[in-house]
């Protein structure tokens, strides 16, 4: 393939309401870096966009459990995970917000071009309503008992208890949790993202386009969701928190953009962002079919970057994404990483116990680094135990590359003064000229897989090199002549 002329690599913008795990950065944040680094190293020209996804009832919700309001708890997250990222060597060109000026102003313009040039629909619908409290209800708002297993605190999304999915209608007595009153039904407009026109684009773009070079988990879920129907998707909520609805439009007040709908063009707001800083232009990276634009994300967002997003902006006149290489989850020690049940591993109390605790050390990111990259999930789940994190660290880290690396320093400072020393074509032995060529080999078959994201391949192949490297100082053993 000829070789684009810029990338835009995206990595999923976090919810500002929480820290985030290493599952995360397993996920996307850290096979993102890895990427650009290569890209960067390569004198590629490209830019790596991120930030806070700061719009949803997610937010307001964690404001309600913490006692405080949706502002507060954005302005306390949206610092602390950028600063979690930095600590773990993830080098973004700009970490953004979408309560940025420049966010809500881009995600209406964006709005209203799909709106005035008929690519959005509307329907009017029935929701649940807050009479006391005067505004519609998010499922989460709703509270009441369960129908499966009679717990009395079910939210109208999902019962905690049980686990199970519910709707509003299906709990019993439910009850606003704003009013404590029942709830009643009310009309309501809304905005609709009507994707079953675009059933044909997304079959031919995916399913025969994309077929090879995407990952097969990829295409297979946007082979499911599409033979499953594509229906209108609505990308208007009535909520106070998120991208108020343009002025102008009829039926609007009161309502603003789905966050699904503002977040992606959160990473054009932040291409924005990034071009003033950098007294750059950010169309092209957005408009020029010669960009390469590849999001890097977990498998929950599959089908809002595969499906949703690409339509919109295929309506809007943009690029669309040349991979999506989406990881499966990561688990830690035999379990399900999960924030509601507390079980995971934030990147900050790694970082404050291995990094910035009396005795840690900046290079345990790296160590982190390599052990999330050996066990990358890329074509399934994997597991994270802190036994083999030491083994990692032992066994190869120290090993085998340190050992190889370290080696081969001090034996060019003891014997060569510290410089690599011209190579005399007829003193090489065979074994060197095997090396030789394996260092040329090894090069470019991690060139080839970190092209494709295998990520974990790439490192398999530096660390069987490093390897050989290590038995042939044993053969030739040069430390004699020290
Ligand atoms: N905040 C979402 C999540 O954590 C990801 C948003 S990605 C974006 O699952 F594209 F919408 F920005
Ligand atoms: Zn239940």
């Amino acid at each position: 393939m000829q070789q684009p002329k810029r990338y835009l690599i995206t990595a999923a913008l976090p919810y500002a309401n929480g820290l985030k795990h290493i599952g995360h950065l397993a996920g996307a944040y850290l096979p993102a870096d890895i990427y650009v680094r290569y890209l960067k190293s390569q004198q590629r020209d490209v830019v790596f966009v991120c930030g806070s996804d700061e719009h949803g009832t997610a937010i307001p919700i964690q404001a309600t459990k913490e006692g405080t309001t949706a502002q507060a708890i954005i302005d306390k997250y949206h610092p602390l995970v950028e600063q979690n990222f930095r600590d773990l060597g993830i080098q973004f060109d700009i970490y953004h917000r979408t309560s940025a000026p420049i966010h809500h102003e881009t995600a209406r313009d964006f709005f209203t071009q799909l709106n005035n040039a008929g690519h959005l629909t509307t329907q009017t619908s029935e929701q649940f309503f807050d009479e006391k409290a005067q505004t519609f209800l998010a499922d989460r708002y709703i509270k009441g008992t369960c129908p499966n297993c009679q717990f009395t605190g079910a939210y109208g999304d999902q019962c905690e208890k049980c686990g199970k999915s519910v709707s509003p209608e299906e709990l019993i007595n439910p009850v606003s949790t704003l009013s404590g009153e029942p709830p009643v039904k009310k009309m309501t407009q809304h905005w609709y993202l009507p994707l079953d026109r675009h059933e044909d684009f997304l079959r031919k773009w995916i399913l025969e386009e994309h077929a090879n070079d995407w990952r097969a988990s990829v295409v297979g879920q946007c082979k499911s969701w599409i033979d499953g129907g594509l229906q209108p998707r609505a990308v208007t909520r009535d909520l106070d928190w998120g991208v108020a609805l343009p002025e102008n439009v009829e039926g609007g007040k009161g309502k603003v953009l789905y966050v699904w709908f503002d977040a992606p063009i959160g990473y054009i707001s932040a291409t924005k962002q990034w071009a003033i800083d950098n007294g750059k232009d950010w169309k092209p990276y957005w408009e020029d079919k010669e960009t390469r634009l590849i999001h890097f994300i977990g498998k929950d967002n599959i089908v809002f970057h595969c499906i949703i997003f690409p339509v919109m902006l295929q309506l809007h006149g943009n690029i669309l994404p040349d991979n999506v290489p989406a990881n499966e989850f990561l688990n830690l020690e035999g379990d399900k990483m999960s924030t509601s049940r507390n079980w995971k591993l934030d990147m900050e109390d790694y970082i404050n116990d291995f990094i910035k605790a009396p005795g840690g050390n900046e290079i345990m990111a790296d160590v982190m680094r390599y052990y999330l990259t050996q066990i990358a999930p890329e074509t399934k789940d994997s597991e994270f135990t802190w036994k083999g994190f030491q083994v990692a660290n032992y066994s190869e880290l120290v090993a085998i590359l340190g050992n190889f690396v370290n080696r081969s320093l001090v034996l060019m400072h003891k014997l060569c003064k510290g410089k690599v020393p011209p190579l005399h074509p007829d003193q090489l032995t065979d074994a060197d000229r095997e090396m030789l060529a394996a260092f040329d080999a090894t090069r470019k078959t991690v060139e080839e897989h970190l092209e494709q994201f295998k990520f974990r391949d790439a490192l398999f192949q530096i660390i069987a090199f490093d390897r050989s490297g290590n038995q042939l100082l044993q053969k030739k053993e040069p430390w004699i002549f020290a």
